[in-house]
């Protein structure tokens, strides 16, 4: 067993368990989130765990009264005056000679600051690419970085850390108090989870899909919260905790009437201010060819992902038939006999690693991959001409992961969501789904579904109402309800439209269609 972070009497946390995670840390205003995140950071500074953490607020500093910590930035207790020309040495200095920056952001303009941490962060997803070894960034107020449904370059960046930083040992602490303006993916990917009190039913909402609970569960335990408590998450360990207080200053406190000591702070030694010095003076660290290398680097990584993402935006056109494909047209009897298999086989290669499919979509044209018989495939290519290149469509059942796993992913989320829900509302929603777009009284849905009318009208869908899946209308016959599944959709779904496109949408909105218009 490795070493243990002790963060909480309740629980027995591996060190190990950390690295390369992603963890997020959220909560109301003072519900302890900052005080959380310290105690995890102190723990990791007691193992000489690197790291770096972006502080908005100026609260971090106080780790310095136990550890040598340095404190970057400009302003008032900064120790190095940084900007965003030297913030990549500053980086890459922390992450080479292993020394835990605190970045603190609180004297810059939003603008300097969103220039900084591209610089700063980028240089550490660079080097940890090449160094491979564990490091740590902390990032306070999340959802102004990586805000839901917003695309910056500098969300890309950081959710790149958070998601696909593990490889390269390199986890990130996000912590905010907007559960719900926070980028989903982020959330619904980090391996653990530290969930304090919320109130807001939007962030109630955040909660219920991070937590395996009914939704009235998960508002009476959240609700009750006190500060430092949380609820602890990591795979299915799900289990409330006390976190510690913090052993360091920690300036983000609650001010009460007693007087509060100015800490003693730690200096870090002679040496690395030295090498921060240098660096961020860009004198003799490195030589212009080794400027220029690593320039290259920068550029060749940025290249390979872009690459990754040109493979990825092709699949998806590819799931909605967009791509056009041309293969070789043989003779019909060949086609009509084995074929439609083996261009089934051809066409699903393409574009995988291991085929040399990308290289050869321009010779690509016209399969489309939709839901057909094999053998209707076959008796029409037999009518094909005989030389050249035919135009096919590919015979192939409909695939099940036709949308991009993200959007799959959030499909599931939200069709689990519905599962929670009483069986009185699920079928209330079964016969809405199913007989959208009219609206029906309670009268009418309970001789359908035959769910007594007076539940209905005593304990209407709150959760769907709410969520905008089904709408309540007020008319002079009484109350109507009726399905808003396209509209839940275009809202819901929207952040991923500039990807999966109109039909991507229309896909989505089919599956919940199919999955939720039964109970
Ligand atoms: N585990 C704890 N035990 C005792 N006191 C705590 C604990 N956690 C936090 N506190 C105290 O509660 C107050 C608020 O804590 P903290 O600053 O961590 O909240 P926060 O959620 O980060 O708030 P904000 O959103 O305003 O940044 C502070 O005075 C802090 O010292
Ligand atoms: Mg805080």
């Amino acid at each position: 067993m490795g070493a243990r972070l002790n963060i909480s009497h309740d629980l027995d946390l591996d060190l190990e368990k950390v690295i390369g995670q992603c963890i997020a840390v959220l909560g109301i205003r003072g519900s302890g989130k900052s005080n959380t995140a310290g105690v995890i950071f102190e723990e990791l500074l007691n193992q000489q765990y690197p790291m770096s953490i972006v502080d908005i607020e100026g609260e971090y500093f106080g780790l310095k009264e136990k550890y040598e910590v340095l404190v970057v930035g400009t302003g008032e207790g900064v120790e190095i005056e940084i900007d965003a020309g030297c913030a990549a040495e500053i980086a890459e200095v922390s992450m080479e000679q292993n020394v835990p920056v605190v970045l603190d952001l609180s004297g810059f303009l939003s603008d300097e600051r969103t220039e900084l941490l591209k610089e700063y962060l980028g240089a550490l997803w660079n080097l940890a690419g090449k160094l491979r070894r564990p490091y740590i960034i902390g990032i306070e107020e999340a959802h102004e970085f990586i805000p839901q449904g917003v695309k910056t370059e500098l969300k890309e960046l950081i959710a790149r850390i958070a998601l696909r930083g593990r490889k390269r040992g390199l986890g990130a602490i996000v912590v905010s108090q907007r559960s719900a303006k926070v980028d989903k993916d982020v959330l619904s990917q980090a391996g653990m989870l530290l969930l304090h009190r919320v109130v807001h039913e939007v962030d109630m909402r955040v909660y219920g899909e991070l937590l395996p609970w009914r939704k009235s569960e998960v508002k009476e335990i959240i609700t009750s919260l006190e500060t430092g408590h949380c609820i602890f998450v990591n795979g299915d360990v799900v289990q409330p905790i006390y976190v510690r207080e913090r052993a360091t200053f920690h300036a983000g406190f609650t001010p009460t009437l007693d007087a509060v000591a100015p800490p003693a702070l730690k200096q870090v030694s002679a040496s690395i201010i030295e090498a921060i010095e240098r660096a961020r003076e860009g004198k003799g660290r490195r030589s212009k060819t080794q400027e220029l290398e690593l320039q290259l680097a920068r550029l060749e990584e940025k290249l390979g992902e872009k690459d990754a993402r040109i493979v990825e935006l092709e699949d998806v056109a590819r799931t909605l038939g967009y791509i056009k494909v041309e293969v070789p047209a043989g003779p019909p009897s060949a086609l009509a006999a084995g074929a439609p298999s083996a261009l089934a086989a051809n066409v699903a290669s393409i574009g995988t690693p291991e085929t040399p499919g990308v290289q050869s979509l321009p010779h690509l044209i016209g399969v489309t991959r939709r839901s057909r018989r094999a053998d209707a495939l076959a008796a029409r290519r037999s009518t094909a001409p005989e030389s050249g290149w035919g135009i096919l469509d590919v015979a192939e059942e409909e695939s099940p992961d036709a949308l991009p796993p993200a959007v799959a992913r959030h499909v599931e989320r939200l069709v689990a969501r519905i599962e929670r829900q009483s069986p009185l509302h699920r079928r209330v929603l079964a016969f809405l789904v199913a007989h959208a777009p009219d609206a029906y009284t309670a009268e009418q849905i309970s001789a359908w579904t035959h769910c007594a009318r007076a539940l209905i009208e005593d304990e209407p869908p709150a959760d769907l109402l709410e969520t905008g899946l089904v709408e309540r209308e007020r008319r002079t016959d009484g109350i109507r309800y009726r399905s808003r599944l396209k509209s839940f959709v275009t809202a819901e779904f929207g952040v991923y439209q500039p990807d999966i496109g109109e039909q991507g949408l229309h896909e989505v909105a089919r599956r919940l269609r199919e999955r939720l218009g039964t109970a």
